[in-house]
């Protein structure tokens, strides 16, 4: 404990009273894009079995080697969850959501939990937004998550975004890419980077996203998996740049692209903002063809995104755009002594059930002070309850934009607001 008391834990971030307007604001324009894609809501349990996340993600990812929050109770081995992807997959399969028919859309919002080194933009734990389409093959399927992504930035305002594409190809190109990959860092083994050593053996692809500096230099000639591409992964991959291009939506071939989940098969994407700083990835996904077949499922392609809701919020307070404020409270009831307060008790209830917000003082301060308080919470209206008012069975309406006062019955009032 420190002096000040607990506080959160390391990476952990409260959300307050002024900050969870946005957060609203941001989860109503999800919903509202999810509405109008027709994508349904899941959510799936923040714990989820170790096993399904290291067979989802792949063992030898930085998130399932180093980064996992996982315990162990009893017989049974828990993680939360880092991502949501192989629990909505897991979902798919053990609810056979397939049997709904047709190719199932879902998205959902949520924490999602990563041990990583916390810095502007990387939390432990984190939100995400993210939708799959489970069921497609089809190159429509990609495009359609794609846009649906788009489409909620598009509504936030966010702008100088740029979307990173790529195709990581199937197990047969990526056989083809991988000895090539080896080929061309086998004479400077000994000159890589430690984790990149590693890496040549286990997952050379992901020699590419090296950040060391010792790596930079072989990498400016790296061969290209554009090149490893077998015919249907590059027939898969033109029809989703066509299909981008006539949805007016402009991309960056990256060939450089690859991921940090094992899942991703053929289209894979990232979408990026400069107002950012270094955590500049606002969102990003592909294509999992594999995924649920390797979590034990029939085989069944798909595709998703997910977004992480902080970054969002950082993107918008560098671009000035505003997310929304508390929304207003119609009345704050002042009352002075007690039995003014018991009026106001009833009156309240009658003007809640007429759908206003109202609240009232508890804290038995003066007539003044309580406007103050009225004020600060941005009231419209005080309704005053004092002495005077009580004898005259009359409250005084005090407009607070305007200054002005009134003498009116409670249903004076009521008629008075609504209007
Ligand atoms: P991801 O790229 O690992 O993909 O994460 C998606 C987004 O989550 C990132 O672009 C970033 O905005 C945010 N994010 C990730 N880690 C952190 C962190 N530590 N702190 C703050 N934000 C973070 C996935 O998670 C895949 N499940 C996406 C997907 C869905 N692929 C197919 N379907």
């Amino acid at each position: 404990m420190s002096q000040t008391g607990f506080q959160t834990l390391h990476g952990m971030v409260d959300i307050l009273p002024d900050e969870v307007t946005k957060w609203q604001y941001l989860e109503n324009i999800i919903r509202e894009t999810a509405r109008e894609f027709h994508f349904s809501e899941i959510r799936t349990p923040i714990l989820e079995p170790t096993e399904l996340i290291a067979r989802g993600i792949g063992q030898l990812t930085d998130i399932v080697s180093k980064e996992m929050f996982a315990f162990q109770r009893g017989e049974t081995n828990y993680v939360l969850r880092p991502e949501c992807t192989a629990p909505v997959a897991r979902a798919y399969v053990q609810h056979r959501l397939e049997q709904r028919g047709g190719a199932q859309k879902l998205f959902y919002i949520g924490p999602m939990f990563r041990a990583e080194r916390p810095q502007k933009g990387r939390q432990r734990q984190f939100h995400q937004f993210g939708a799959e389409l489970i069921g497609s093959a089809l190159p429509e399927a990609d495009v359609e998550i794609i846009r649906f992504m788009m489409s909620v930035y598009e509504k936030i305002g966010l702008k100088n975004m740029s979307l990173q594409l790529n195709s990581v190809g199937d197990p047969e190109s990526r056989a083809a890419y991988r000895k090539a990959l080896q080929d061309y860092f086998r004479p400077h083994f000994s000159s890589l980077s430690e984790v990149s050593q590693t890496r040549f053996e286990q997952n050379p692809m992901r020699i590419l996203d090296s950040k060391e500096e010792e790596d930079q230099l072989f990498l400016e000639n790296v061969p290209l998996i554009t090149g490893y591409l077998n015919e249907e992964c590059l027939s898969h991959y033109q029809k989703v740049k066509t299909l981008l291009e006539e949805s007016g939506i402009s991309y960056t071939e990256n060939p450089r692209l690859v991921r940090g989940l094992d899942y991703y098969t053929r289209t894979a994407f990232e979408l990026t903002s400069p107002d950012l700083g270094s955590q500049d990835a606002l969102g990003g996904g592909g294509r999992y063809d594999l995924l649920i077949e390797e979590i034990g499922g029939k085989g069944t392609p798909a595709v998703g995104f997910a977004s992480g809701m902080e970054r969002i919020m950082i993107a918008c307070e560098a671009l000035g755009i505003s997310l929304g404020s508390e929304p207003a409270l119609d009345i704050y009831f002042v009352c002075r002594g007690e039995e003014a307060q018991r009026w106001a008790m009833q009156a309240i209830r009658e003007v809640r059930n007429q759908g206003l917000s109202a609240t009232l003082d508890f804290s038995g301060k003066s007539i003044k002070a309580q406007l103050k308080d009225a004020n600060r919470n941005n009231a419209r209206f005080a309704v005053i309850a004092g002495e005077t008012e009580l004898e005259q069975q009359l409250f005084t309406l005090r407009n607070m934009v305007e200054s002005q006062e009134s003498s009116l019955s409670l249903e004076e009032i009521l008629t008075h607001i609504k209007s």
